[in-house]
């Protein structure tokens, strides 16, 4: 009668099967009971803030706050376990392929990658600060150079950069890098990896690693990192619309995304808010129409002329009933204003028990965007520019460097970015080419990557490399939508810690220590 849930107790008895009719199949030991002599209560346990035992909504920051008995319910138990198979799967796959695992620093200098740094102040050089690696990238192509031509580590990473749900401060990285390697020996390396631990979470090993262009995903699905689970792919209109009156669609791309069945499906309303959607986005507007027998009921319908109509109805494979969305904009924010709509119109939740398509998008562009005539790269600056683009590597270059290809490429699973890599630049000369490129001029590129550019002096081997975010894969296994689902002590979406109550003020002695004065908070 004192036994309450959650209590921890030692029972003393004797094993013994249930009788006949009380045996439940549900339970592990379902079918076995103890005949208890003797209950002693090791600890008690005050009623838990929310109940264990279901999968009931449970607000994240109480969830978080206790984590020790979050923990304890059987979907995080089965997350941290599965977590754990696939790391367990990892290490032996990149074993078996002999890389070296080695273990990089936390307190280093900066590595571009893109985020915002977390940084360490130095109490014994005060003023100086260590930087938190957002990626072991710059130790990893030192290893290359130090003889080490097969480096793996599961390597934990910081970036200070906005909390999603695929987005953590700390996350962790499978890295690896290869000497005398190219995209092809990645591949299949990192391939073999991931089907391992793949196989080791669902019995099954996947076979199939398609591949694809960048060009070709954003042309097909409008995105970098399309999900294939589905079609509705893009439609490319252009040509048609080329002598068109039609103001809007007078446009250097034009496009569109055909939703089978989707006329009556989709309400005005939503058509509305999907409208404003898209100049969230970034988009200046969004063309619907709707397919009937002998018209597109559609605002714009009245400035197309009956040839438009019938090419488009063609191009689109229209039938009755469908809904059409139609972007007009530049090449970029047409593909991907359509693959945002693409994803809001059809895209499949995340399932355990569903298909994991795999997929390589190959030759990423080198540059980004042009930032003031200035390029900004794509993956990170010691990226090999692919070897036909070349010559178009010029300073002056303008939107045409926004064409430059690069050797870089993504493992995409399910319209999640897996990871990346690329061949990396070993060459100095070139090297420096890119920095000057992306206007890192010579001197803060000797301070800031001299070390780097000294080393590929003594003889550097042509190597390449790929990271994936371990916590992404694993979630994508155990079916998650959140990467938090399979971390044990993550942060909440503002970077706090609801438990520890990181981040906290530091004691002014310690301030002291450090050097440091803080300003008063900003207004
Ligand atoms: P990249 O910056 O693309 O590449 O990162 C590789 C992978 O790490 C995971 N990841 C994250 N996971 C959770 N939370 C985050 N905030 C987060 N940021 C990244 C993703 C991503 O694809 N040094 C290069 C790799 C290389 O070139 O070898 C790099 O870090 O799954
Ligand atoms: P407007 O001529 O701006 O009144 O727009 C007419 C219709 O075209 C509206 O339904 C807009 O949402 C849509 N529209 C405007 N600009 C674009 C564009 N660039 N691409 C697709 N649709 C657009």
């Amino acid at each position: 009668a004192d036994l309450r849930s959650e209590y921890v107790v030692r029972v003393t008895g004797t094993v013994r099967a249930r009788p006949s009719q009380t045996e439940n199949s549900d339970l592990p030991t379902g079918e076995i009971e103890i005949g208890a002599d003797n209950v002693e209560i090791l600890s008690a346990a005050e009623p838990p803030p929310f109940p264990l035992d279901e999968r009931t909504e449970v607000d994240e920051k109480l969830r978080l706050q206790h984590r020790y008995l979050d923990l304890r319910r059987a979907p995080m138990q089965h997350n941290l376990r599965t977590r754990a198979r696939v790391n367990s799967a990892l290490r032996g796959a990149m074993e078996e392929q002999g890389f070296v695992e080695i273990e990089t620093p936390m307190l280093i200098a900066s590595t571009p990658e893109g985020a915002r740094d977390f940084v360490v102040p130095s109490r014994l050089h005060p003023g100086n600060f260590y930087a938190l690696p957002q990626s072991p990238q710059i130790f990893k192509q030192l290893c290359m150079v130090g003889g080490l031509d097969r480096y793996y580590q599961i390597a934990r990473c910081l970036r200070d950069e906005d909390l999603r749900a695929d987005r953590q401060f700390e996350f962790l990285q499978l890295d690896a890098e290869m000497s005398f390697a190219d995209q092809e020996d990645v591949f299949e390396c990192i391939s073999h990896a991931v089907a391992a631990a793949t196989e080791a979470v669902t019995g099954q090993r996947p076979t199939e690693f398609p591949r694809m262009t960048w060009r070709e995903a954003m042309e097909r699905f409008g995105s970098d990192k399309p999900d294939t689970r589905f079609g509705m792919e893009l439609t490319e209109l252009t040509p048609l619309f080329a002598e068109t009156e039609f103001k809007v669609f007078q446009a250097p791309a034009v496009k569109g995304i055909r939703i089978p069945g989707g006329a009556a499906e989709v309400t005005r309303k939503r058509l509305d808010e999907l409208t404003e959607d898209v100049k969230r986005w970034g988009g200046k507007g969004l063309v619907w129409m709707r397919v009937e027998e002998d018209s597109l009921n559609s605002p714009v319908a009245k400035f197309l002329t009956d040839d438009e109509v019938a090419s488009l109805r063609f191009a689109m494979e229209a039938e009755v009933g469908d809904l059409l969305f139609i972007v007009a904009d530049e090449w970029r924010n047409t593909t991907h204003l359509l693959g945002l709509l693409r994803l809001a119109m059809g895209r499949p939740s995340i399932d355990a028990d569903g298909p994991l398509n795999f997929l390589w998008i190959t030759e990423f562009p080198l540059f980004e965007e042009l930032d003031g005539g200035k390029p900004v790269f794509m993956h990170h600056p010691f990226t090999m520019p692919h070897p036909e683009d070349l010559d178009l590597l010029d300073p002056d270059g303008g939107e045409a460097l926004l064409d430059v290809r690069s050797l870089s490429y993504d493992l995409v699973l399910n319209g999640w970015e897996l990871g990346s890599g690329s061949v990396r630049i070993h060459r100095p000369d070139i090297q420096s080419q890119i920095f000057t490129l992306l206007g890192i001029e010579t001197e803060e590129a000797e301070e800031k990557f001299g070390f780097l550019l000294d080393a590929f002096r003594y003889g550097a081997p042509p190597h390449a490399g790929f990271a994936f975010g371990t916590d992404r894969l694993t979630a994508l296994l155990v079916g998650e939508e959140n990467i938090r689902e399979v971390i044990a002590f993550p942060k909440t979406q503002s970077g706090a810690d609801p438990l520890t109550k990181a981040p906290s003020p530091l004691e002014p002695k310690h301030l002291d220590e450090l050097g440091l004065r803080l300003l008063p908070p900003a207004t």
